[in-house]
This record gives structure tokens, sequence and C-alpha cells, in this order.
């Protein structure tokens, strides 16, 4: 037996180089030259091929949440949400039965930076989960935060423009945050978690998970409830102080990826509750604040967290770029039983994911194993960059056929699986804020139900990023703030004068 013959550790007994034509590369070392001093020839197939795809390695980042680690893992459902049977609410078959598995992935990410930023920023946590239900793909991409900077699916692009690097010098500054932020009053609930400790989860696992914006869960009678979902780490929470986290940065900005790698990697697998919190489904005048908005928590004594059932992480990505770079998730990745609010932070949202994975991956994107459905695939969709393959003819349909409706031998639709959710909606077209915006309602609540000790450190985190504001920025977040509660703009406008 030579040495490339012995079986490795997965059992391959050929380890033999080739390159992607299946050639073997007998001499890896070494471009083919005339004389050993160069020129090179042109025709080096090897080495061109070689480096040709070595120059094509990256695809473009993520736009937002560059920066990730994934894994793989599994979700148990309880059969029930709450005390009820859960197909009184759903009839997504996920969350029948007790004890039934979907297979699931799981990316954690930060916002703000690029792919190898520090994970110690503060900045809010991307918790988007795949799961690969027997009906398709459900994706739930929520943050680690319950509630959202805006509420207006215009205003993405102008946020996140204000919090990346200027585009002149390329560096994060405050002055931009605090500039967009100060005229959006609406974010002063997500600025006051922000830049509390709840800001810098001590790694992934210590952190919760919300899919922040409403959806629906949808009966066989087709009667939906809104709802939001939770996910509640048995781990418990952790955070970092600023001065925590620059502790750890000093040695280490990769800790959290490290941390979710390395605990999977000794047996110690994560695990999150599934919860969710239910309304039935109408405008509820009786709230101050309106459902639909991705500014406000519902609150617990009035909608408590309703366990549905449970995630654990056990598999690490065998490679980080195939799995999770290329992993795809968006907000209109639904299946039956699930549906959408008319929450319009969704609604552009769900526009976004997949025209960026398009771009991002390419449009046959749903093709690569991350993302395809561990379910049958079966489309008359063809071609387009890097197609492997035919989704009908994969599926066993005739090849000829490739579309619908056919009286030959193609595709058919399925039936309804139950009675259609038909929502009635009417009003004017126009371009309209809600009326029940109380910006600084729950703002102050969360202000006022810190402990001390998230208290000063809320302060204390606002006043070092003010302090490097222009003097009318930090007028307006004193105003905002003392709105909020007049101790809390007290506060912030004493540190800035100190
Ligand atoms: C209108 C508002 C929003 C828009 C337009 C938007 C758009 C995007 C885009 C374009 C990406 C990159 C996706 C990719 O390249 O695959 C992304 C990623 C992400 N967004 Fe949003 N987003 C919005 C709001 C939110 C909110 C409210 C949340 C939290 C619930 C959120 C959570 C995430 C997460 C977790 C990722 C990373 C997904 C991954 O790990 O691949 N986004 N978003």
């Amino acid at each position: 037996m030579t040495d490339t013959q012995k079986p490795d550790e997965l059992g391959n007994e050929d380890k033999t180089l080739t390159n992607r034509q299946g050639h073997p590369v007998s001499d890896n070392q070494n471009v083919r030259t005339v004389g050993d001093r160069g020129p090179t020839v042109l025709e080096n197939y090897n080495f061109l091929e070689k480096i040709t795809h070595f120059d094509r390695e990256r695809i473009p980042e993520r736009v937002v949440h560059a920066r990730g680690a994934g894994a793989h893992g599994y979700f148990e459902a309880y059969g029930t949400i709450g005390d009820e049977p859960a197909s009184k609410y759903t009839r997504a078959k996920l969350l029948q039965e007790k004890g039934k598995i979907t297979p699931m992935f799981v990316r954690f990410s930060t916002v703000t930076h690029g792919g190898h930023s520090p994970e110690t920023l503060r900045d809010p946590r991307g918790f988007a989960v795949k799961f690969y239900t027997e009906d398709g793909n459900w994706d739930l991409v929520g943050n680690n935060l319950k509630i959202f900077f805006v509420r207006d699916p215009i205003k993405f692009p102008d946020l996140i423009h204000a919090f990346k690097p200027d585009p002149v010098h390329n560096r994060q500054d405050p002055n931009r945050i605090f500039d967009f932020l100060s005229l959006t009053p609406e974010s002063m609930h997500m600025v006051t978690w922000l830049f509390s400790p709840w800001g810098i989860p001590a790694s992934y696992r210590f952190m919760e998970g919300s899919g922040v914006n409403t959806y629906k869960l949808v009966n066989a009678e087709g009667v939906a409830h809104l709802v939001k979902y939770h996910w509640v780490p048995k781990q418990g929470l952790k955070f970092l102080t600023q001065a925590q986290a620059e502790e750890v940065q000093a040695k280490n900005f990769n800790h959290a990826t490290a941390d979710l790698y390395d605990a999977i990697e000794r047996g110690e697998y994560p695990e999150w509750e599934f919860c969710v919190q239910i309304m039935s489904d109408d405008e509820h005048p009786e709230l101050d604040f309106d459902p639909l908005d991705d500014t406000k928590i519902w609150p617990v004594d009035q909608f408590p967290f309703l366990p549905v059932g449970r995630m654990v992480l056990d598999k690490n990505p065998v490679n980080y770029f195939a799995e999770v770079e290329q992993a795809a998730f968006g907000t209109g990745v639904l299946v039956d039983g699930l549906d959408f609010s008319d929450d319009k932070m969704l609604q552009g949202r769900t526009f976004s994911y997949s025209d960026t994975q398009r771009y991002r991956v390419g449009p046959n994107y749903l093709q690569l194993p991350i993302n395809k459905p561990k379910t049958r695939v079966a489309t008359n969709q063809q071609g387009g960059q890097m197609d492997f393959a035919v989704d009908a003819v994969e599926a066993g349909a005739n090849p000829h056929i490739n579309y619908e409706p056919s009286s030959i031998d193609g595709l058919k639709e399925a039936q309804p699986s139950g009675k259609p959710h038909t929502p009635h909606v009417e009003g004017i077209v126009g371009r309209q804020k809600i009326s029940r915006t109380n910006d600084y309602g729950q703002a102050g609540d969360r202000y006022r139900s810190f402990s001390d000790f998230e208290r000063d450190d809320l302060i204390l985190n606002l006043v070092t990023q003010l302090k490097q504001c222009n003097p009318e920025i930090q007028e307006r977040m004193v105003h905002h703030l003392t709105q909020c509660d007049p101790e809390y703009g007290a506060r912030v406008r004493e540190g800035l004068s100190s």
C-alpha cells in the first residue's frame, strides 16, 4: 500500500491530489517553465486552474451580519403550545407531535462590521435559524434583542449606513450614529437595550433569540393568531460590560465563534427553549402600542411565553464557507400553518433577503446543500449560473415537460392542506406612519426596570459615545431620553457636562 492509498479518518483510501478535471497532480511545487529560472509557459493548465480558482475564492460579504458562526442541530417539538395542543393555533407539521425531531442549521452573527471583525463589539447579535421540515424549509431570521431600531423598511439602508464606517475615512463614528438615532425617536427603546450590558452578549451560547417581527400562526380551519417567536437559552444569559469586552478583545477577537465551536466539540451541546407569545388577530386598540410595531415588546404579564419545543446544537460545520458563508436565510421562507402579518418591516425584509442572496450567492443558491430543503423539490425552474440540478428531473418528472399546466405528463399543483387564511385589509394607499407610535413609553419602562448596575452601565456607555458628538446631537438625544424618563435624560446630561 502506498502513502496515498492508506485510509484516512473518513475511510477514504485514495488521497491522491487531483485538479477539478479529475487529473492527478504529480507536481504541486513547481510551475512549468522554460529552464529552471523561467519564464513560465501559458499552457500550464494545473497552475492556471489552481490560481484562477483562488482568485475567485470570495463571494460578496453579507451587506449586514457579515461576521458569523454556525452550527447544525435539531428541534424537538413538545406537541403543545403552553397547555394547549399545538393544533389549536397552527397546522405546521413540525410542531404537532410531542418528540417530533426536525433537523436545523443556525447562524449567529454580529451586524455592523466585516467578516473578520471583533466579536466583542456593542451590536445586536443575529440569530438566524433554518428548520428543514417535511413541508420544506422554515427560516426564522431573528436577533438577540426583542425589538428593532426602526419600524419602516425604507429606513433600513440609512440606519445601516449610519452605523457602518464613514465612507470617507472608513471608521465608525458615533457622531454619524447618533445624528441618525437622534432624528429617529422610535429607536430610543432599542438604544436603551443596546447601550446597556445587554448590548454585548458574553458569547452566542448565552444569549436569547427573537423573531422581532410579528407573524401569524394558522390552524386547520384557517383561523390565525398573531405570534412573536423567542429562543430562551438553557445555559442562561451572560453579558459583558464595555470594560470586560475590551479585556477579552485585547486577547481574542474571535471569542464567540471559538466558544460555540469548542463547546460543541467538547459535547456540551447548547440548547434553547422555543417559546411563542400569542394575541388574537386584530388591531388591539386597548394596547398603547401597535402589535405590528417591531420597536415594541409584548409585555409578558399579558402575553406569557408559551413553550413549544427545544433546539439543540450538536454538530459543527465541516466547512465554514460551504455551510456558514453560503447559508441563506429569509423571512419569506415559511411553511404551511405559518403566515405573515401586515407588519410593513416584515414585508420589506421579505423582499430584501432573497434579493441579496441571488446577488451574493447566485440565482441557484437554493441548490446548495446547506440551503436545499431535505424534502422533495420539484419546480420547473431551470438555468442560471451554476445550475447543476434540474429540479423536475431530480424529482422523477418527465424531463420534456418543464411547464405547467400540461396535459402530457408534467408536475401538478399541490392540494391545499387546510382552509386558507384570507385576511381582509382595506385602507388608503399612501405613505403613512402608524397611529400608535408611543416612541418613549417602553424605553422609560425598561430604564426603570433595569437594576442599578445595568442603569449605571447604560448611562456610562451613552455618555462615552455622546461625548464624541456635536452639541446639537447631544441636545436632541438628551431631549428624547428625558421624554423616556426625566431621570434618564438628566443623568446623561450630567454625564456630558462633567
Ligand atoms: C427592513 C429591515 C431589514 C432589512 C431590509 C434587512 C436586510 C438584511 C439583509 C440584506 C441581510 C443579508 C442577508 C444575506 O446576505 O444573506 C440581512 C441579514 C440578517 N438580518 Fe436583516 N434586515 C432587516 C431587519 C432585520 C431585523 C429586524 C432583524 C432581526 C429580527 C434582522 C436580522 C438579520 C439576521 C440575523 C441576518 C443574518 C442572517 C444570516 O445569518 O445569514 N434583520 N438582513
